[in-house]
């Protein structure tokens, strides 16, 4: 079924539009703080009374709309997103169907709405759980519909995508990175919002432990996940990543594999370039031809300053549907007055009409009398 799929975004390079996946990790392999996984305990509960509703009693196959369960996990990269799109689906013994949102849309320009259509029937057919990962883009399309005055494209994939949502039988995710940015029409459809933080100390610590196997992975004598997690406030994604630069710098070590271990100096080193890695992403982002680094706080004061924008532009939208009804009501009640008067207006025409009618009529009367009474006369005289 995968490779169906895989046709339908055919020629996809190296990272795919659309992943069917069999899902491995449970909630078992994630750590996250106690808000987060209320919040995904509730989730479940409602996917599980959902599953009770539509599929055991049958409801699913009598009604048409109000059958769509959508989900937004929001949070910064690398914070357990998708792996608990994929532990979800692993605890409803159901396939995790993969859609690279914001690739898909950069490759199929024109073409998205009819392929995000197409990704919610492949979803049902495999009866899997949809996952849109990296949504931002579809998220917060109004606003950028909106700048746009006319962005035809975008507004048909907001439509298929709210129309899916309401008859898609099944769960639906959304993964983004901007929480604020959510377009109010997807708010309304989506059942629960899940926030995913950065993780403290003590869930770092915890994250470092289960990215190894328990078993299998050799760690040596020196090894204090404690110091490593109080040293580096990194994301889980980064742990990961850490880990296995960690594992690949033990192997090269001399001597026997057997004999080889993953000491505490690898892991540092491998943290060392995860955070390298990334500060010269940050830089590439931030600096042209070697300028000077951003300001310290310039990134918090940079996505302050679009929170602010966004909720500015909120406000807009918001006076602007307030205008738009009270333009409604005004011509609403103008008609209503137009029709009013008309109907004022037909009715004295009418009126009038029978005031006439009924004078003519008299005279009409009057004149035949008076004839009659001529002429009897007239004949009388004669006789
Ligand atoms: N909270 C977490 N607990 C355990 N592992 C995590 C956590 N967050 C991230 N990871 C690790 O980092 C990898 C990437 O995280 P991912 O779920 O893709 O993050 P996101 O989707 O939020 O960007 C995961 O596969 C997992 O190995
Ligand atoms: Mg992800």
């Amino acid at each position: 079924m995968a490779d169906s799929i895989r046709d339908l975004f055919f020629g996809a390079p190296a990272r795919e539009l659309v992943e069917a996946i069999d899902p491995q990790r449970s909630f078992d392999d994630v750590v996250l703080p106690e808000r987060t996984l209320r919040a995904l305990d509730h989730a479940l509960a409602l996917v599980r009374k959902h599953d009770l509703i539509f599929r055991q009693w049958g409801l699913a196959e009598r009604h048409s709309s109000g059958l769509g369960l959508a989900f937004h996990f929001a949070g910064p990269p690398g914070t357990g997103k998708t792996i608990c799109a994929e532990a979800l689906a692993y605890t409803l013994h159901r396939k995790l169907l993969l859609v690279r949102y914001s690739e898909l849309e950069s490759r199929w320009v024109g073409q998205t709405a009819k392929h995000v259509a197409s990704v919610f029937r492949a979803a049902e057919r495999q009866d899997a759980v949809l996952f849109f990962d990296e949504s931002d883009t579809i998220a917060g399309r109004r606003f950028a519909s909106m700048q746009a005055a006319v962005d035809r494209e975008a507004n048909s994939v907001v439509n298929v995508l709210l129309h899916e949502l309401e008859t898609f039988p099944g769960i639906v995710i959304f993964a983004t990175n901007l929480a604020a940015n959510m377009d109010p029409a997807f708010e309304r459809r989506i059942r629960t919002h899940i926030m995913f933080e950065m993780p403290n100390a003590a869930e770092r610590e915890r994250i470092w432990q289960v990215q190894l196997h328990p078993q299998k992975t050799p760690l040596a004598d020196d090894v204090d996940f404690h110091v490593l997690a109080e040293r580096y406030p990194r994301s889980g994604g980064d742990i990961k990543n850490a880990v296995l630069k960690a594992a690949q710098i033990a192997t090269t070590e001399p001597g026997p594999d057997a004999a080889k271990r993953i000491h505490q100096r690898h892991f540092v080193q491998g943290m060392e370039e995860v955070v390298a890695g990334t500060s010269v992403m940050a830089q590439s982002l931030f600096e042209e031809n070697g300028g000077p680094a951003p300001p310290v706080g310039f990134v918090e004061e940079m996505s302050e300053a679009q929170e602010a924008l966004r909720a500015e532009l909120a406000l807009i939208v918001e006076r602007i549907d307030g205008l738009e009804r009270k333009q409604t009501g005004a011509l609403q009640k103008l008609d209503d007055r137009q029709t009013a008067a008309l109907a004022a207006a037909t009715e004295s025409a009418a009126a009038t009409a029978q005031t006439r009618m009924r004078i003519l009529w008299i005279a009409a009367t009057a004149a035949f009398v008076l004839a009659a009474a001529a002429l009897l006369i007239t004949l009388l005289r004669t006789a």
